[in-house]
This record gives structure tokens, C-alpha cells and sequence, in this order.
């Protein structure tokens, strides 16, 4: 067995209604003024209503930033940052998809720690414990409230940021599924992808997973192929949208500790040049990376597929088959479009592809996908996920 070591530093809270308990949550942690960062739908829907309340008759009028944008920038984070300052911030509640969610551990940094925020950027650049975080998030998708990373986008260069060390994993996460219940379909069924990536791809994670990670990630999946499709057909459905909520969760504290795949880094090459969705970008590419990793997994997706009840065979290749088919028959299922130029990706010249793949290829979560990537694969995936 490979040496390991599996870390989940968030505490983790379900219930329903559980956003208004923030508030008591962020007192225990020494907060006196709190810092609320949200987006436009979710302040004018009134759905952060309840935290809103709760923390304001425990701490008074707290300052709001509410204008993040999906797929936050560095242009929002020093906006929301100054205002944070300014505002003598000591903690912060963050609630919102994973735009809202990433901006706010950023912010965080630039909170406790000043400097110019490209200083804090890569992998364990941050050493210190930052300021109290609490994160509500209000899609059942990106696991970014127990996760050690943030993604922002850099305009000028067209890539996504990575920031990543342990203290950007939140204090607490409040799962409360009521904050789900205004999420439309196709964003329920987006979010629910890029959470089936997370779990599909750290399985096959060999150097870093764990039998902690591959347990969470393979009960996060058999919860996913079942309750996905219930919530994204009836979004009032709370027991789909817990179960979602709690599997995307699992799906992230097992990523978080075993790594993602190409599957996120020909992702997150797409998304920073035009504007896809995360998720929905991720389900396209799933099952052209699972068939690309097979030479060297099928063995681990074969066993995911017994376990997941799709196949009984013992024959690793065939196994794999299903888990793949299953993917896609799950797309289907969802109606989620299954090709790049279905999402508004525009058909690349060969310069321009170069470019995309070149960035794929640098993409941190390269480094933990069980086969090398090279320009010459990404750009073949491109062709055929177009
Ligand atoms: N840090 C991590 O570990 C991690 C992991 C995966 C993805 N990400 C990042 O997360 C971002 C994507 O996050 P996301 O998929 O959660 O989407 P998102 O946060 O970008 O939100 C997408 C849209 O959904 C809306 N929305 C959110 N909650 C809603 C609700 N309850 N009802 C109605 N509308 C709602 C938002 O207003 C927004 O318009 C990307 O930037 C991606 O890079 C981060
Ligand atoms: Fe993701």
C-alpha cells in the first residue's frame, strides 16, 4: 500500500435550514465582524435571507458584497477585498456557488495577509491560518467548501489561477439543502457532473489517493447515479437535493486529498478562453478522459463499476465499457449536451489549439492523473469531445 495521508480540516454540518446557525458557528470561532460575500440571484431571491438575519441580530449591519460573477477574477477579488478591508472585516461568510465560494477564500488571503494577490498564487504558497471561514454553498457541485483551492480566472492571460494550500479549506460547511431549491435543471445537472468528476477521477488518482478517498468517492458516485437525475427532474425534490449536496461534499474531501485528472485541466483550459461552465465543460470531457486513462486504470474504473452495481464481470476491459457507458447514458439522461461545439466552443485554427492544449497540459491536475498528457493527446481529445 502506497503511504498516505487523508486530511479533512472543515467541520462539516448538514441540515435543513441550517444557514441560519451561522451565525452561532462564526461566534465560536471569535468573530466580531463579519464579511457576507454572495451573488445578485441569490441576495434579490432572498435566499440568503436567513443567514443575513441571523448574523445581523447577533453581530449588527454586516457589509455585503454581492456583485461575483460566475467564474470569479482577479479584478473582483481586490474589488471585494478592498471593500472587506474597509469594512474592518475579521471573518467571513461566503454564500454561493463555487464562484462565490473560491472568491471568498482569495479574498480571505488578501484579508489576513495583504500583498499583492498573484504573491499568494500555486501550490502551499500560503503557511498561516487566515481569518474565520464559513461557506454555504447553493450548488451541489464543485466541493470547493471543504477543498484546499481556489480557481480565478486572469483575463489578460486567458488561464485560470490556481491558489492551494490546507488553510484555504473553510472553517465549517453548512449544508443546508433548502439553498438548493431555486437552482434550474440545467445548472442542477451541470453541478452534479463536475461532482461525478471529481469522484471518477480521484479514484483513479494512484500516488495520492487512499482507501479513505476511493471510499468517500465511490459512495459520492453511487449517490450521484441515482439522485442527480431525481433532482435535476423535480429541483423541489429535498431528499434528491440532499443527497446531492452531501455526495458532492464527499466527492470533494475525496479530490481534495487525491487529486483531479485531465478531465479538469482540458476543463479549466476551455473555461478561462470561453467562458463554459465548469461542470458542464467537465461532462463533456469525462468519458473521453476515462477511455484515454484505460490502458492504465481500467482496473480501478472496473472495480468502481462492480461496486457501483453497473457490472458483475471480472474483465477489467469490459468493466470499464460499462462505467464509461454509464456515464454517457447518464448525460443522455440529463439531457446535458455531449460535444464542445454544443457549449458555444469555438472551432480552433491549429495555432490556437496549440495554445489550449499547451495550457491543458501545464494544468496542475495533470500531475496527478495516472497517464501523462501530452499537446499531441489533448489535441486529439479536442477533436473528438468536438
Ligand atoms: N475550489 C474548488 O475546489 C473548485 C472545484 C470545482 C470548481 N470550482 C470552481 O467553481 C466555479 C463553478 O461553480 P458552480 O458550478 O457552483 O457555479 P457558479 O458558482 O459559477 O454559479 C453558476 C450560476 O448559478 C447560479 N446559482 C448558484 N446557486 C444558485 C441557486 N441556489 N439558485 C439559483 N441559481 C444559483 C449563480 O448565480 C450563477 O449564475 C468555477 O469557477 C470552478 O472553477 C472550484
Ligand atoms: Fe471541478
Amino acid at each position: 500500500m502506497n503511504p498516505f495521508i487523508f486530511n479533512c480540516p472543515t467541520k462539516v454540518c448538514f441540515a435543513e435550514g441550517s444557514s441560519s446557525s451561522v451565525a452561532e458557528h462564526l461566534a465560536d470561532l471569535g468573530a466580531k465582524s463579519p464579511f457576507l460575500i454572495t451573488d445578485e440571484f441569490l441576495l434579490k431571491n432572498n435566499i440568503i435571507a436567513p443567514a443575513l438575519s441571523a448574523l445581523e441580530e447577533r453581530f449588527g449591519k454586516v457589509s455585503i458584497y454581492s456583485d461575483v460573477p460566475p467564474d470569479s477574477d482577479l479584478e473582483c477579488i481586490n474589488k471585494v477585498a478592498k471593500n472587506a478591508k474597509d469594512a474592518g472585516a475579521d471573518s467571513i461568510v461566503a454564500i454561493g456557488g463555487g464562484s462565490v465560494i473560491d472568491t471568498a477564500k482569495v479574498v480571505n488571503i488578501c484579508l489576513t495577509l495583504g500583498g499583492d494577490i498573484l504573491s499568494h498564487q500555486g501550490l502551499n504558497a500560503i503557511e498561516t491560518k487566515l481569518f474565520p471561514l464559513i461557506v454555504i454553498p447553493t450548488t451541489a457541485g464543485t466541493g470547493s467548501e471543504v477543498s484546499y483551492v481556489a480557481m480565478i480566472k486572469h483575463h489578460v492571460e486567458k488561464r485560470k489561477i490556481v491558489f492551494g494550500s490546507k488553510f484555504l479549506a473553510p472553517d465549517i460547511a453548512l449544508l443546508d439543502p433548502m439553498m438548493q431549491l431555486t437552482l434550474p435543471a440545467k445548472l442542477t445537472a451541470a453541478t452534479g457532473m463536475d461532482a461525478l468528476t471529481h469522484a471518477i477521477e480521484s479514484v483513479v488518482c494512484e500516488i495520492t489517493g487512499s482507501s479513505f478517498s476511493d471510499a468517500l468517492a465511490t459512495e459520492a458516485a453511487r449517490m450521484i447515479f441515482k439522485w442527480l437525475p431525481v433532482a435535476t427532474a423535480d429541483g423541489g425534490d429535498l431528499e434528491a437535493r440532499s443527497n446531492m449536496l452531501v455526495a458532492s461534499c464527499m466527492a470533494g474531501s475525496a479530490f481534495s486529498n487525491a487529486g483531479v485528472g485531465i478531465v479538469h485541466a482540458l476543463a479549466h483550459s476551455t473555461g478561462a478562453r470561453f467562458n463554459t461552465h465548469h461542470g458542464l465543460t467537465n461532462a463533456i470531457f469525462l468519458p473521453h478522459g476515462m477511455r484515454f486513462n484505460q490502458s492504465v486504470a481500467q482496473a480501478k474504473y472496473a472495480q468502481l463499476s462492480r461496486q457501483l452495481g453497473f457490472s458483475k464481470t471480472l474483465d477489467d476491459n469490459e468493466g470499464t465499457a460499462t462505467l464509461i457507458d454509464s456515464v454517457e447514458n447518464l448525460l443522455k439522461q440529463l439531457n446535458l449536451p455531449s460535444r464542445l461545439e454544443l457549449i458555444g466552443v469555438p472551432k480552433l485554427n491549429e495555432s490556437e489549439l496549440q495554445q489550449w492544449a499547451n495550457d491543458a497540459v501545464d494544468d496542475p491536475s495533470t500531475m496527478f492523473n495516472p497517464k501523462e498528457l501530452t499537446v499531441q493527446d489533448a489535441i486529439e481529445i479536442y477533436k473528438r469531445a468536438y
